[in-house]
């Protein structure tokens, strides 16, 4: 069972809304919830993320324990959310969802873990956000299962202990870095989740369609599974935006020719890249000559956050080889150059050389 209720809603990271971001305002809105699948063999891809995710959750129903804490990591829309509703299932407990940010008192937290009900799984979103008091009263719970409360203030405040019920933590980040290493070694089982391959992407389409009842043909799903940036959730909300333009325009059905047409209309390219990749690429070549460029220059040269640019337009730049990190900042690729049109210079071809000092600086 997943509870909703006000702390399964949150806000995104940034305000950045576009079509083929992976942001969500609200986690399980009735058409994303159906789509998600809730058994792991219904579960698309992540293939080392499920095979180990089989043998925990196994072993942990032999033992009769909740499974131990997990920490799911990679960039927005892959499905860590899904996971974790896969998990509570699998191990037959409930599922409470909420987030970092939602969790604004140590008070918040202590309401949530006092109602979980033995071996209940508590998914946090964005975990990395936490503030640092919710964080303290977190570690003995998850460790000791205890709750250390304070009560009252000044000379005659004191501490005391709530026992809690076994519960399993799901803790959800993009950006595992920013995790203070004592959370962090709090989990036991941490697993990164990769961008999604077409083949994949076509494969949850079709699931998708057929649950949406929209008619779709294989090339219509593997055209449109090219331009899902490597992502579930933009791959499924692109699927309804398609949907609407074969039943206006085209014949109702999903094929190659009407998912083309509905993509360039939504001005996304062939390999996937919108606006705002475009523009950022853009930028680094015709502003700073392909690079190297700090992340903060070029977010406040194209007027974007680094955050969006980092989490959301790097990630499926670089598995296109579009962009590189180096010690001195982004640069972008000869693939780059081709694809936005430009003539492709000797230097992009070769790799940009850089010195141990490069390296010293930047680490
Ligand atoms: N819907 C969204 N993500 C999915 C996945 N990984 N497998 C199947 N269906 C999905």
């Amino acid at each position: 069972m997943i509870q909703t209720g006000d702390a399964a809603i949150y806000e995104p990271q940034d305000a950045y809304e576009r079509l083929s971001s992976p942001e969500v305002i609200t986690i399980d809105g009735d058409m994303e919830l159906s789509l998600r699948p809730k058994e792991l063999k219904d579960y698309i891809g992540q293939e080392k993320v499920k095979e180990n995710l089989a043998v925990y959750i196994e072993a942990a129903r032999r033992r009769g324990e909740p499974l131990d804490h997990v920490l799911l990591y990679g960039p927005p829309g892959l499905g860590k959310t899904t996971l974790s509703g896969i998990i509570a299932h699998e191990m037959g407990v409930n599922l409470r969802v909420t987030s970092g940010p939602a969790i604004e008192k140590p008070g918040d937290l202590a309401a949530l873990l006092t109602n979980l009900g033995r071996g209940d799984v508590l998914f946090v979103d964005e975990i990395h956000r936490l503030s640092r008091a919710v964080e303290e009263i977190l570690y003995p719970a998850m460790e000791d299962r205890v709750l250390d409360i304070m009560i009252g203030k000044g000379p005659s405040a004191r501490s005391i202990r709530v026992d809690l019920q076994p519960f399993t933590l799901v803790g959800a980040t993009t950006r595992a870095g920013q995790l203070t290493p004592p959370l962090r070694d709090r989990f036991g089982i941490v697993q990164r989740l990769e961008l999604y391959t077409p083949e994949q992407l076509c494969d949850i389409i079709r699931r998708s369609a057929m649950i949406l009842d929209i008619p779709c043909e294989a090339d219509g799903a593997m055209e449109l599974a090219k331009r899902s940036r490597g992502t579930p959730r933009i791959a499924n909300r692109l699927l309804r935006r398609v949907r609407d333009f074969a039943d206006v325009m085209g014949k109702g059905v999903i094929d190659e020719q009407t998912t083309k047409l509905a993509l360039e209309r939504l001005e996304i390219d062939a390999l996937g890249l919108d606006k705002l990749d475009r523009r950022m690429l853009d930028m680094m070549i015709r502003g700073y000559h392909g690079g190297p460029v700090g992340l903060e220059t070029l977010a406040s040269a194209i007027g974007e956050e680094a955050v969006t640019l980092e989490d959301v337009c790097e990630p499926y730049l670089m598995q296109l080889g579009m962009l590189a990190r180096t010690p001195r900042g982004r640069c972008a690729t000869g693939l780059a150059y081709a694809h936005l049109g430009y003539p492709v210079q000797e230097e992009q071809i070769r790799p940009k050389q850089f010195s141990l000092t490069d390296m010293l600086e930047e680490s």
